[in-house]
């Protein structure tokens, strides 16, 4: 008799969503599957697409991206966000290939010690690619189950005890993918479609009146945040640094910024924590930009070098060499507001 994950593998065989890292081709190896694994961390799977595309063009093999520059790794994250995911790829490709002669470990224990893999996505590789009886459960994975079986969304031991219990016994990269598209296209977190769904027969979430599961993850809290900007001139060039040691973005040249405190404070103060003693001038306006869970006030202050010194940190840029710079989504926004690109 058909069970669960049967009918949700030929529902997957005849309805899944067309991606590159689904290609034959691409299926069977580790570094494409651990590739899209990584970018698809908190980033959607649309976005993710044109992404990967030029990444396995450009590097078709973890020797050749072990041999990049991380400077020309971070070029082609460059809008994707989350950067530490592009400096850990980066680290993890070097250390697969010094390590494991280029070939990926295919236990999930030895695959979550390496950077960037955590939990989920030791368990995703092993599964998609190595066809271990394992998942990652990610929102959407997590998000079905839950429905399935009738368990409180937050309750992430019982979820996986339950998605255990379903994996077929070949194919659990399928099986996880199937819950994944399942997740965003029909057991969605709202306009439910239930009344299409493969596996309607085997779910509690369809018999209960009062359908409490499903909204209730905690969100995540967004704190607001203040900073300054610091434009700093010489004849055609601005000053650039590079993020180092930092939560967010390191290894992206930017900008200098202040620190960033959780209220409004006056450009005096600004002017007081500059990098430079230099004439300030106010540049109207006020950027506002939302990144990871913090909401951003920047405002900017610019002044201008007379005779040049040695910059103990940092690059002189040309500005029409400004756009040849790995920069963040962020650092674009602040050089459109400065009518620099
Ligand atoms: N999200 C994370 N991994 C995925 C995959 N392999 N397919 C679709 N969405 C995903």
């Amino acid at each position: 008799m058909a069970n669960l994950s049967d009918n949700l593998l030929i529902w997957y065989k005849n309805n899944k969503r067309n991606l590159p890292w689904r290609r034959k081709k691409d299926l069977n190896n580790p570094y494409f599957i651990w590739l899209s694994e990584i970018m698809l961390q908190q980033t959607t799977v649309n976005t993710v697409v044109n992404y990967y595309k030029k990444f396995t063009n450009k590097w078709p093999t973890i020797k050749k991206l072990s041999k990049a520059k991380l400077d020309d790794v971070l070029f082609i994250w460059q809008g994707l966000g989350y950067y530490n995911r592009a400096i850990n790829l980066h680290k993890c490709a070097k250390i697969i290939c010094a390590k494991y002669n280029g070939e990926f470990p295919n236990s999930t224990k030895v695959l979550s010690s390496l950077p960037g893999i955590g939990k989920y996505t030791a368990n995703a590789i092993s599964s998609i690619a190595f066809d271990k009886k394992t998942i990652g459960i990610d929102v959407n994975v997590n998000r079905v189950i839950s429905r399935v079986f009738n368990i409180d969304i937050n309750d992430k031991k019982s979820i996986k005890t339950s998605s255990l219990k379903v994996l077929p016994e070949k194919n659990c990269g399928d099986f996880m993918q199937a819950i994944m598209d399942l997740g965003s296209t029909i057991c969605k977190k709202s306009k439910i479609k239930c009344e299409i769904c493969p596996i309607i027969k085997y779910c509690e979430f369809t018999k209960l009146k009062e359908k409490k599961y499903s909204y209730n993850l905690e969100k995540k809290k967004i704190q607001k945040k203040f900073l300054y900007i610091y434009l700093i001139e010489w004849q055609n060039k601005i000053l650039f640094r590079k993020r180092k040691n930092t939560k967010l973005l390191n290894g992206f040249m930017e900008i200098p910024e202040s620190d960033w405190y959780n209220s409004k404070f006056t450009s005096n103060k600004a002017k007081n924590m500059a990098p430079l003693k230099l004439d300030w001038s106010i540049v109207p306006g006020i950027l506002k930009y939302k990144i990871s869970n913090y909401k951003l006030e920047i405002r900017f202050l610019r002044g201008e070098i007379k005779k040049n010194f040695n910059i103990k940190y940092g690059r002189w840029i040309e500005k029409n060499r400004i756009k040849f710079l790995p920069l963040t989504t962020l650092t674009k926004k602040i050089l459109h507001h400065l009518s620099l690109v």
